[in-house]
């Protein structure tokens, strides 16, 4: 790719956003008030605005390989923090993919490197789930299988938090698995039932 192609691009955008609001920028440097979270991964195909049709100024995204929210991440809980308790989102998406490519790693045996911390996350996810996936005999289903309960896991990740257990309780707050389909372009809602999960897990989680 030719980086000069972007900044042409580039300039190609700011003209066409000037050309119907003169003042674009200049009220877009004002400040943020998002109202969604993105979680998604990292993976080129996914656009975060793109794929949900947001403008800039609309969507908080936090990206990382295989959308995880992991405990011992600062990065991904230093966003989750500043998006709930300071810019007081009133949703949260975890979006994962199918043909995700981290996801089909941690299905496989394979040393990694650096990337094996994280990809045991995954593996964990299938732990925690394998009764279901070894019951599936197609692979490719087993897989698209893990990526949808991976989003999910990463949901309950989610409600573990305390800044999120307490904005739940004082206002609306809501919690989204979605997995985008790249085959057909389309995102598909999971339909994660929150209010359930967190009945379950309140009695060893609950930090509020
Ligand atoms: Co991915």
């Amino acid at each position: 790719m030719n980086m000069k192609e972007i900044f042409q691009n580039n300039q190609d955008w700011v003209a066409s956003k000037l050309s119907i609001d003169p003042n674009y920028f200049e009220n877009l440097s004002k400040g943020q008030a998002p109202e969604i979270l993105y979680i998604g991964c990292s993976d080129s195909r996914v656009t975060a605005e793109e794929l949900m049709g947001v403008a800039p100024g609309e969507a908080f995204v936090h990206r990382n390989i295989a959308n995880m929210v992991s405990n011992l991440d600062h990065s991904s809980a230093a966003v989750i923090n500043y998006a709930v308790k300071y810019l007081k989102v009133n949703h949260i998406v975890v979006c994962g993919h199918y043909y995700c490519g981290g996801v089909k790693a941690a299905m496989e045996s394979q040393d990694l490197g650096i990337l094996n911390p994280w990809l045991r996350n995954i593996r964990d996810v299938y732990r925690l789930h394998r009764d279901e996936l070894n019951a599936i005999e197609d692979e490719e289903a087993k897989y698209k299988r893990l990526v949808e309960l991976n989003v999910q896991e990463q949901c309950v990740n989610l409600l573990k938090k305390a800044e999120i257990q307490l904005a739940m309780d004082e206002r609306e707050l809501q919690v989204h698995g979605w997995v985008f389909d790249i085959g057909s372009g389309k995102i598909v809602d999971l339909g994660i039932n929150v209010d359930e999960i967190l009945k379950g897990i309140t009695e060893i989680y609950k930090l509020t």
